[in-house]
């Protein structure tokens, strides 16, 4: 995607990765609408950033889907970019079904029911567009096993697929799907990551995104460095050691 002159939906973006990129993309020239649950942030966020938009939405909620998709093309009907950001991360232990059960059905609703809802809703209109761009939000964990989290695992490594299928068939439409990869990136995603040794520091992995997407604007992955570990383990041939070190090194790798 050009990296400038947009109009860009980021449902998930009240904190962490979804609102720094949200500034960094103001800050290059798009217009920018921010979507979250947290009625306090959106607040905050437009009082703070002149010319940011805000939506409230529960992409976990399909009706909430719906309308918020409503709201925002009445209000921006030259929107050319939907970014799928919000998401939710949850620690599991698979030995006591009773324990993660309902928190599974959660993070499978919110990590791949609401990017299908919220892409189903804009579709249509982003092939409107002479010159549209789906985002998708995996993780390096879709390529490596962190063994603490395995539904969160399981969904974006679903998000992965995704992205690749629809690809293949928006292709004869104006319409390109880009897959955002993070490595650990430090935000309040999990407790403790904001302040995580083991976590990249948000600046800069938002710098980098920025500057990938400036540089690649054909790119069909949006990899940080820090990424590739994870994302190459099978296609290098060290898939058993990149998860050994994976599940090592992480605080949550129990
Ligand atoms: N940080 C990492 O290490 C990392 C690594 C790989 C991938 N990711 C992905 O990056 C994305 C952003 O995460 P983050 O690290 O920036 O964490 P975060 O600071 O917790 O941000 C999550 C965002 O998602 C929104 N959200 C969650 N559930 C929602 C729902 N039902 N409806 C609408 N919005 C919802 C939250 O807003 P409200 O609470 O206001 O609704 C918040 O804005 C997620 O998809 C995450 O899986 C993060």
């Amino acid at each position: 995607m050009n990296i400038s002159g947009n109009t860009i939906f980021i449902p998930g973006a009240t904190s962490g990765i979804g609102l720094a990129l949200a500034l960094a993309l103001q800050a290059r020239g798009n217009t920018v609408i921010v979507g979250g649950r947290r009625t306090e942030l959106l607040d905050r966020i437009a009082a703070e950033h002149p010319g940011i938009d805000t939506v409230q939405i529960d992409t976990a909620d399909a009706a909430s889907v719906t309308a918020a998709a409503e709201r925002v093309l009445a209000r921006h009907p030259q929107l050319n970019v939907l970014v799928t950001m919000a998401g939710i991360m949850r620690v599991e232990d698979w030995h006591k079904p009773e324990t993660f059960l309902a928190s599974a059905e959660e993070i499978v609703t919110t990590n791949l029911l609401g990017p299908i809802r919220l892409i189903a809703a804009f579709v249509a209109h982003l092939q409107s567009r002479p010159d549209a761009t789906i985002v998708t939000v995996s993780s390096g964990l879709a390529f490596a096993p962190l063994k603490a989290t395995p539904s969160y695992n399981a969904s974006k490594a679903a998000i992965h697929m995704l992205s690749e299928s629809i690809r293949l068939q928006l292709a004869d439409t104006s319409v390109r799907v880009v897959e955002l990869v993070p490595p650990s990136v430090r935000t309040a995603l999990l407790p403790g990551q904001e302040s995580s040794d083991f976590a990249m520091p948000l600046d800069e992995f938002v710098a980098e995104v920025v500057g990938l997407l400036d540089s690649e604007p054909d790119a069909t992955e949006i990899q940080v460095e820090r990424v590739k570990f994870l994302r190459y383990g099978e296609a290098r041939g060290d898939y058993d050691q990149v998860v050994a070190t994976l599940n090592a090194a992480d605080p949550h790798g129990r």
